[in-house]
């Protein structure tokens, strides 16, 4: 990697408006790597501009540093990601908030069942557990009268 390609952290946080102890934050969690040189100074690749922008914006859009994680361990590491890897990584997120989008509307449609009821029962209510198929077909142990 060329000289001219590396940026120290004070460049980073400008470039991305992230504070210089925000990005330390993300080193820590791995999902940047910094090079270090003779004098141990950061210096990060320039392609981390946009893959600090991508952390911000997945968080933004609700997701964990775990599941940004994943997504990021699909890019190359040696070479800038190219629109193809931003796309495969965007479609990881869609599914990912498809995913959330359902369990969302799964719970919406449980507090419909809820509305005049107010008993939020740990054992009926199926906001409790909201994941709880069997309480899609109502409250009750429905696994069991079935
Ligand atoms: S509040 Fe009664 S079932 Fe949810």
């Amino acid at each position: 990697m060329k000289a001219d390609d590396l940026l120290p952290i004070g460049e980073l946080a400008r470039r991305t408006g992230l504070s210089v102890s925000a990005i330390r934050f993300y080193e820590e969690k791995g999902l940047v790597e910094a090079w270090r040189t003779e004098g141990n100074q950061r210096r990060f690749p320039r392609s981390d501009i946009r893959r600090l922008s991508f952390i911000l914006i997945a968080q933004q859009l609700g997701l964990s540093l775990g599941e940004i994680e994943e997504a990021l361990s699909s890019l190359p590491e040696n070479r800038t990601p190219n629109a193809r890897d931003w796309a495969k990584i965007s479609k990881m997120i869609r599914n990912e908030l498809d995913g959330q989008i359902a369990q969302l509307e799964r719970m919406r449609d449980n507090l419909d069942g809820c509305i005049g009821c107010g008993c939020l029962s740990l054992k009926k209510c199926a906001l409790y557990n909201p994941m709880d198929e069997a309480a899609q077909e109502g409250p009750g142990p429905r696994i069991l009268q079935a």
